[in-house]
């Protein structure tokens, strides 16, 4: 038996935010924002972090070694293709880590057979020879043959076995496209437990994307049948429509423990802040109605405050607020606050800030409390989504005034530092929002493409601020952009400069960072 073989009752959670989830488009991270994530991911208690793919970039490269530099309990693993030079590369980012994992997979299904153009004879032993290298460098490695549920079941099987044979300690079955569903995700594990030699001596891992909206159901399926680890990202962050969300596997386990009797390591009461956190680093907000994090997913917060829920809560959760982090008692502050009691609720809305970012807020939030009676923890949470970081002001509105109403056109008077330099322009438009915009790239012209425009109202009221996320597309390079304030107008124009400051750092990390390699390039 290895190291990694898990007790019978226990399922190991590893976390790819970082690395799969962060791969969604629009979706990455600053390197403080991954350090960030990763401690977060620690202290809750999760047992493995995919920190990423180091042969991606140097930025991916730096993230993942420091984190592993820095995790006090997780394992921490790193991502490679079936090559000798990813395996390597990711073994000198890991090997800081007191616990590092090399992750290593290849396409095996005919579809991504045909992509590096080998045989099944080839890639057979393409992958005795990569297994074979990483567990000479690392007594922890995990092998995934992706697009597992669409390998024919027989080279599955043959696969596997060498992979075994060669050193993997863990064997991840990917459900790359979420084509699954979950008896067969439980009938697959079973039957490689059953068939292939070795099957008892290493962890099956069961990794599921969300096409179907399937993925947390298949996960616990593949529990069931035998899998031990539950590959699975915050808010089921990732490409399309998304990964397993940790959020989802952890809590039912947890609450359906009579049904499905396993345990995790997870401290669920930490879920709310690291899903706050995620949602506000990503720039993907969570759906109202998301299980477990969703602001109406527990009666208390989507208002239904009649009879039956006043006298037993039961009546309509199932399991309670306090159990995920999130406190019953949201009305905050006001604008006689001080900066100690800001801090204090930042540290329990899970925001450690430090003195320059708290001065920084404090004023922003004495700005907000002047325009606005009470603030929400939903208002503190919108503040913080509102960039303060250097990187994000080359570009900086100072004025804008809008005329708009039922007489068109709409006209925007912006007055916005470049560099430090004042501009100002007056601009028309479709509404005042397309007006703000056309001001803004009259001022800095560009051919970025707006591919999501999102507003969002924080709390109940007129005067609730709007949370605005903007996305945009250049040369393949997507960014997101955000920002809140009382005035739609203004948050749109802050999130439209915040993601337009974000591509400027992005076209200038390209001359330095520029591998850019996906590891959807298999060959
Ligand atoms: O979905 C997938 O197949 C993956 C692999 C790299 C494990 O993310
Ligand atoms: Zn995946």
């Amino acid at each position: 038996m290895t190291q990694d073989k898990t007790s019978q009752d226990r399922v190991v959670i590893f976390d790819t935010t970082l690395r799969d989830g962060e791969q969604s488009p629009g979706a990455t991270m600053t390197h403080a924002e991954k350090l960030e994530i990763a401690s977060l991911l620690d202290d809750m208690g999760v047992d493995i972090i995919e920190a990423g793919f180091p042969i991606a970039s140097e930025g991916d490269f730096n993230a993942v070694s420091e984190i592993a530099k820095n995790a006090d309990n997780a394992v921490i693993c790193g991502l490679a293709r079936a090559q000798i030079g990813d395996i390597d590369r990711c073994w000198e980012a890991v090997k800081g880590a007191k616990r590092p994992r090399i992750h290593t997979f290849i396409g095996t299904s005919p579809l991504h057979r045909a992509i590096p153009n080998l045989t099944m004879d080839e890639m057979a032993e393409r992958i005795e020879q990569t297994v074979t290298h990483a567990r000479n460098l690392c007594d922890n490695v995990q092998w995934s043959p992706m697009d597992a549920t669409r390998t024919e079941l027989d080279y599955l099987y043959r696969v596997v076995e060498i992979a075994i044979k060669s050193g993997a300690t863990t064997i991840n079955i990917p459900d790359t496209v979420g084509y699954t569903a979950p008896r067969e995700s439980a009938d697959l594990i079973a039957k490689l437990i059953e068939n292939v030699p070795g099957a008892d001596t290493i962890t099956f891992a069961t990794h599921c994307h969300n096409d179907l909206g399937m993925a947390t159901a298949n996960s616990l399926a593949a529990v069931e049948a035998g899998a031990r680890q539950i590959e699975c990202t915050i808010n089921g962050l990732g490409e399309r429509a998304g990964n397993t969300a940790l959020e989802e596997v952890v809590m039912a386990l947890k609450v359906r423990n009579d049904i499905m009797p396993f345990q995790t390591g997870i401290d669920s009461t930490k879920i709310m802040n690291i899903s706050r956190r995620v949602a506000a680093v990503s720039g993907f907000p969570v759906q109202f109605n998301k299980a477990i994090v969703g602001k109406n997913a527990f009666a208390h917060e989507s208002g239904i405050h009649q009879d039956g829920m006043l006298k037993n809560a039961e009546t309509f959760e199932i399991m309670r607020p306090e159990d995920v982090g999130l406190s019953e008692t949201n009305l905050v502050m006001g604008k006689h606050s001080g900066r100690a009691a800001l801090r204090d609720k930042l540290e329990q809305l899970g925001f450690e800030v430090g003195d320059n970012q708290l001065k920084d807020v404090f004023v922003r939030f004495k700005a907000l409390a002047d325009r606005k009676k009470e603030i929400f923890d939903d208002d503190l949470i919108a503040l913080m989504r509102t960039s303060s970081d250097p990187e994000d002001e080359r570009l900086k509105i100072e004025k804008l005034a809008v005329r708009c109403g039922t007489e068109g056109p709409q006209v925007a008077d912006l007055v916005m530092t470049i560099d430090g330099e004042r501009h100002m322009t007056t601009q028309t438009g479709d509404g005042p929002v397309d007006a703000t915009f056309n001001a803004v790239k009259a001022l800095f012209p560009h051919d970025a493409r707006l591919q999501l425009y999102q507003v969002h109202a924080v709390t109940e009221g007129t005067d609730a601020q709007a949370t605005v996320s903007v996305r945009m597309e250049e040369a393949g390079r997507i960014v997101t952009g955000q920002s809140a304030d009382t005035d739609t107008v203004v948050a749109s124009a802050k999130a439209y400069v915040h993601a337009l400051n974000r591509l400027l750092v992005r076209r200038e990390k390209s001359g330095t960072d520029k591998a850019e390699i996906s590891y959807k390039d298999v060959s």
